[in-house]
């Protein structure tokens, strides 16, 4: 039997609010007849049918379809032995463009400090009477700021940090809410707006008011009687605001101030003022995925020391806490700070979190009590807390991150590699936070290009990422300097170099313009991906081109601008400092320009841009030529040799064959002299096992990657990693960090998911599965034995459904199990060099294989 297994609008499957006027609808298949083959589909909106061959997605191109407006898409899929299936999806337009009916507002009379500081939050207020029978009711809304909404007494949706992190002078999204349940005759809409990212100090540098002056609202409820008739009520001086609430202070850094005594019943309320804005952005119905709160988390142990109670809660995340607290004292004050490690004597390191408070004040009313903020969030996985008896108090938390669909699973034989995975995927959660962050804890949580550029592939297995990295790059897109460079986080919102130098470009941070969209395009094989991002990325490898270009003779292609105006080879371990990583430069701004360069050479070869592929084909064979000329003597050693000097161009083509070789030869040497250990920063760390493995040294990968040495991405398990550190060497074997101030201004983050990226290596190579077609069209079952492992199994949902690979190596014999979806054709690889191709459905398969150790 052919099913629909699922259908989505946008992405989603459910809940798809939408001002994208042609939206895109797909599709998964399954079916119990092996082989199985879509053949045509059929789908209808608005009256309008699109035919579809045996493709599986389609944007929607028929009548301009109505703001605020609820279609069916209805779907008919046939496959290739006439078998049908239908499914319908629900999906609601926006405003698509249409202004609001009400008009921005905020506290005219509020001013707060300069610098550093955030605001207090605002609550705005209004009653509504309704005269008839609701049909349907929405509110849509936005801030500067972000807010919670709260209609007679109960919180409208469960969305935290509303409308999200954009690029504020550009893009500002509003939020849709179905309010049709919650609304009576009579009602009161509370909404609390706090700085956010748009008002309240961000960045390191705690630079405030980026893009307002105070927080300001835009609502309206859109009320659709059962008459039909339609009444809308929107934001404008019939609201009144106040200072005055229970939220005394929120921000990201420092965390919330609770008074649970206040009631907005004794609060001073003016009446709102229209607010003119300083930024007009585009405003659109939110398309990324919404920050939620996840399944609750006990704490695994509680310990006196001192006046303080510390609970750990046995995993490292971003979120918040909730508090339940029994008979609570009128006025006591609960203090709650938040840390990822503890200091021999088991009190709070919070050393690292620098100027970020990370903390709750709560002060209590008489009484039962429970109280968990939702205009903060914290990276930590210990919490400190005083002014509370352990008898008194309940603690749990909540991980707070952006609604990513979890889609890869990966396991083998070996548990440290599993934890590997395992933290790998809690640091991915905890820097999803509406935009992809550096971390979670301390004064960042910023868009950094660089880390989101190297993981994103990593990222595309285990989620499905597609809604949320398009929001993104939208940003990215926004924020391209005038002469093509991309700032170093996006949004940019206040943060500095090099948006000072319009024209700069920085190797692998901006790269994220290219390899972001890149790896969507691969998971999902989607051209618009592409297609919207073309021109960004073109413009962005002119950019790099411009400053790669000053040289003369063989240096005409060796990008050596200053290396200050470079991260390079970043936290690189083998070299100690900060200005050591930045010298590598040279080597790893020529790779990255090979790399963009030939990227968007294919890039442009999908989208038909004939000259343009050629134009980028030959610059990356330029650069190419130059970084083997410069950088080594002509036959694969490196005049000055480092890991990621070998590694970048052995994984990107850039040598010829012989010289590959005897490059992969000379790596392999540099890593047995360091016995083992990674010697790369950012840029060469999530391609140096694919380096070695898949140039013949399958055995020396594994040997690192099975490492536990420091520094290794095992060193990290072993010292009871729960996510993946900046630094390799975070800390020392007394669970002790032994990083000072080194110049870094204590970088020193237990969150951060950049040298995760050889997750990607997990998923590709030891379990073995690849898109060996954009969008898994073509998958590639290639698992790579070794490393005496003694099974492995992955799994992904792909656009088409699940591809799976599962091994095992017992007694001689190789046997897998394959999973391959309806859509999808798959070559597998077995360890004896056979290759078998497989349609839909589940596979069994099986060769002699010696474990590497028997070999
Ligand atoms: C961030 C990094 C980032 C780097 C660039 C750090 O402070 O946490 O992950 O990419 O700066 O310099």
């Amino acid at each position: 039997m052919l099913t629909i297994s699922r259908f989505t609008c946008e992405g989603l499957a459910k809940g798809c609010v939408t001002d994208e006027r042609r939206p895109r609808l797909a599709f998964s298949l399954e079916s119990d007849r092996a082989g199985a083959k879509p053949a045509s589909a059929t789908i209808t909106v608005n009256g309008h049918q699109m035919v579809l061959g045996s493709e599986q997605s389609v944007r929607y191109d028929g009548p301009e379809l109505a703001p605020r407006t609820t279609y069916t898409a209805h779907l008919v899929a046939t496959d290739d032995a006439g078998e049908t299936a239908e499914a319908d999806i629900a999906f609601e337009t926006g405003l698509l463009g249409a202004p609001f009916d009400a008009s921005w507002i905020s506290d005219a009379a509020y001013t707060f400090a300069d610098k550093g500081a955030s605001p207090v939050p605002m609550v705005f207020r209004r009653t509504l009477e309704l005269s008839k029978p609701v049909a349907s009711a929405r509110i849509y809304a936005t801030a500067m700021g972000i807010f919670d909404l709260e209609l007679n007494g109960r919180r409208v949706g469960d969305e935290l940090f509303a409308p999200g992190f954009t690029s504020y002078k550009t893009n500002l999204q509003y939020v849709t809410y179905d309010v049709t349940d919650q609304l009576a005759e009579k009602n009161e809409l509370l909404a609390t707006v706090a700085g956010g990212w748009a008002v309240g100090a961000f960045i390191y540098s705690r630079v405030n008011r980026v893009a307002a002056d105070r927080q300001a609202l835009l609502l309206q409820l859109c009320v659709t009687y059962e008459d039909g008739s339609r009444q809308t009520f929107g934001t404008d001086e019939g609201w009144e605001v106040t200072e005055d609430g229970p939220v005394r202070y929120a921000e990201f850094y420092d965390g919330e101030v609770y008074d649970a005594r206040v009631s907005l019943e004794d609060a001073t309320w003016r009446r709102a003022a229209r607010e003119t804005l300083r930024v007009s952005p585009r405003l659109t119905a939110a398309c990324g995925d919404p920050v939620r709160l996840h399944d609750r988390m006990e704490p695994v142990s509680v310990t006196h020391v001192g006046d303080q109670l510390v609970f750990d809660f046995g995993q490292n995340f971003a979120g918040v806490v909730e508090l339940r607290l029994r008979g609570a004292a009128e006025g006591q004050v609960v203090r709650v700070r938040h840390a990822e490690i503890l200091k021999p004597d088991g009190t709070l390191n919070t050393d690292f979190l620098r100027s970020a408070k990370a903390e709750l004040v709560y002060t209590c009313k008489a009484g039962d009590q429970s109280f968990c903020p939702t205009l903060t969030y914290m990276g930590f996985r210990y919490v400190g807390v005083e002014g509370a008896d352990e008898k008194d108090l309940a603690l749990c938390a909540y991980p707070v991150f952006s609604d990513v669909r979890e889609t890869g699973t990966f396991a083998c034989s070996n548990d440290k590699v599993n934890r590997l995975q395992q933290n790998i995927q809690w640091s991915s959660r905890s820097n999803f936070v509406d935009i992809p962050t550096d971390c979670p804890q301390r004064d960042e949580r910023m868009g950094w290009t660089g880390d989101i550029a190297v993981f994103a592939p990593t990222a595309c297995y285990n989620f499905d990422m597609g809604r949320f990295l398009r929001k993104w790059l939208r940003d990215v897109r926004a924020e391209q300097l005038r002469g093509g460079g991309i700032p170093n986080t996006v949004p940019a919102n206040g943060f500095g170099f090099p948006t000072t130098m319009p024209s700069m470009a920085i190797d692998f941070w901006g790269d994220a313009c290219v390899l972001v969209p890149w790896a969507l395009y691969q998971a999902e094989g989607d051209e618009e991906v592409l297609r919207e991002n073309y021109d960004m990325m073109c413009r962005y490898v002119d950019a790099c081109r411009f400053w790669a270009s000053f040289g003369v003779g063989k240096y005409r292609y060796i990008w050596h601008t200053p290396s200050f105006l470079h991260f390079g080879d970043w936290v690189a371990p083998d070299v100690p400092k900060m200005s050591q990583w930045q010298s590598r430069s040279k080597w790893t701004a020529t790779a990255s320009l090979q790399h963009t360069s030939s990227l968007v050479a294919q890039v442009a070869q999908i989208l038909g841009r004939g000259e343009d592929a050629r134009r980028y084909a030959e610059l990356s064979q330029n650069v190419s030529h130059a970084y083997e000329d410069v950088f080594t003597d002509g036959a694969g050693k490196l005049k000055n040799e480092f890991q990621t000097a070998y590694v970048l161009p052995i994984h990107f083509g850039m040598l010829g064959e012989s010289n590959t070789e005897r490059a992969v030869d000379n790596l392999v040497k540099l890593v047995e002299k360091g016995d083992y250990c990674i010697g790369t920063g950012f840029p060469g760390t999530p391609y140096i096992l694919f380096a070695l493995a898949d140039n013949g040294r399958a055995d020396v990968a594994y040997k690192m990657l099975l490492n536990t040495k420091c520094p290794s991405w095992l060193y990290e398990v072993a010292q009871g990693a729960t996510t993946i550190w900046e630094r390799w060497d975070g800390l020392d074997e007394n669970g002790q960090c032994p990083i000072g101030d080194d110049g870094t201004d204590m970088m020193i983050s237990y969150n951060h998911y950049a040298s995760g990226a050889i997750g990607d290596f997990l998923y590709k190579r030891v379990a073995g599965i690849e898109a060996a077609e954009p969008g898994y069209r073509r998958v590639r079952v290639a698992p790579l034995v070794g490393g005496g492992l003694t099974w492995a199994s992955g799994s992904v949902e792909t656009v088409l459904g699940r591809v799976s690979s599962s091994w095992k190596l017992a007694d001689g014999t190789f046997e897998i199990d394959v999973e391959v979806p309806v859509g999808a054709t798959c070559e597998l690889l077995l360890p004896d060099g056979t290759m078998q191709e497989l349609g839909s459905g589940s596979h069994h398969a099986s060769c002699a294989c010696q474990s590497d150790e028997e070999a």
